[in-house]
């Protein structure tokens, strides 16, 4: 990231330099010219009518180039922040990645919950019609919404009995766990957030910063509903799997007390109206 900036500034120092460089050298050249010009009207008694019309060529021809060396340094500029945009958005997905891979020799279960949960939470914030950058955002924190159980025992992850009192509030951590394990990395949109909030609940009875309504990033809210569709489809250390009618039955049935009603409506229409399913595709690589 900070190689990416530097290489930032050092192309804008070198803009400045050719545009330093160009308005110099047209200066000059018209400084020449217009000593030129004098020198010929001296000598040849030019016009005055002539006199105008060189003047005013020579003023379009000047503007002309200048006209043209912006549009240049503009079409450089927008290419070259383009190029970084792109390298950023690949650093930033590959600095999850490792941390999934991480994730994954902590909890072999995750991974693959991690990477569905991202593709589904990506589905919905396209049919609520989320910016670009916000479904970026989703998909990052989605992919690593469950970091902060890297600070979890693996017993207790693994438990196929009953989790004790204590033993439960040692996994509601990994909210607040994940949230700092990421907050040292600069997203460009609040992933660390979003992972803070993923077990809240729109009726204030979720975990976390026991956060309601409003006070929930909507980014967060679809991520929660994601989550636990995908849970509940598969299976898990303690459990089999409960299958997808029965998960969206279950967000279906606490629309509005546990889950946002649109995210919960959208959820839903992508299954029975979509066609979507699961996949084991990785999908948070940035398109392109
Ligand atoms: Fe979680």
């Amino acid at each position: 990231m900070r190689a990416t900036i530097q290489q930032l500034k050092g192309w804008q120092s070198s803009v400045t330099r050719t545009s330093m460089v160009f308005i110099g050298a047209l200066s000059l050249s018209m400084f020449t010219i217009l000593y030129l010009l004098f020198m010929i009207e001296q000598y040849y008694r030019v016009a005055p009518s002539l006199r105008v019309l060189v003047y005013f060529f020579l003023w379009l021809a000047v503007l002309t180039l200048y006209s043209f060396h912006t549009l240049y340094l503009l079409t450089h500029e927008q290419n070259v922040l383009a190029q970084h945009e792109h390298g950023m958005r690949k650093v930033l997905f590959q600095t999850v990645e490792s941390l999934v891979a991480q994730l994954e020799a902590h909890d072999p279960y995750i991974g693959g919950h991690e990477r569905r949960v991202a593709h589904l939470a990506r589905a919905i914030g396209e049919v609520l019609g989320l910016a670009e950058e916000r479904i970026d955002g989703l998909v990052l924190a989605a992919t690593v919404h469950d970091v902060g159980k890297i600070q979890v025992p693996g017993e207790i992850l693994n438990k196929t009995e009953p989790l004790t009192e204590r033993e439960f509030e040692i996994i509601k951590s990994h909210a607040g766990a994940g949230s700092e394990i990421l907050g040292s990395i600069e997203f460009p949109t609040p992933v660390a957030r979003i992972v803070q909030q993923h077990h809240e609940r729109v009726d204030g009875s979720g975990y976390g910063e026991g956060l309601s309504g409003e006070s929930i990033l909507l980014e967060a809210k679809i991520l929660t509903v994601a989550d636990v569709v995908e849970a509940m489809a598969h299976e898990r250390p303690y459990r089999p799997a409960l299958g997808i009618d029965k998960a969206l039955a279950d967000i279906s049935e606490k629309k509005g007390t546990l889950y946002d009603p649109e995210v919960v409506d959208a959820c839903v229409m992508l299954f029975t109206e979509k066609g979507f399913t699961f996949d084991e595709e990785k999908e948070s690589e940035p398109a392109g």
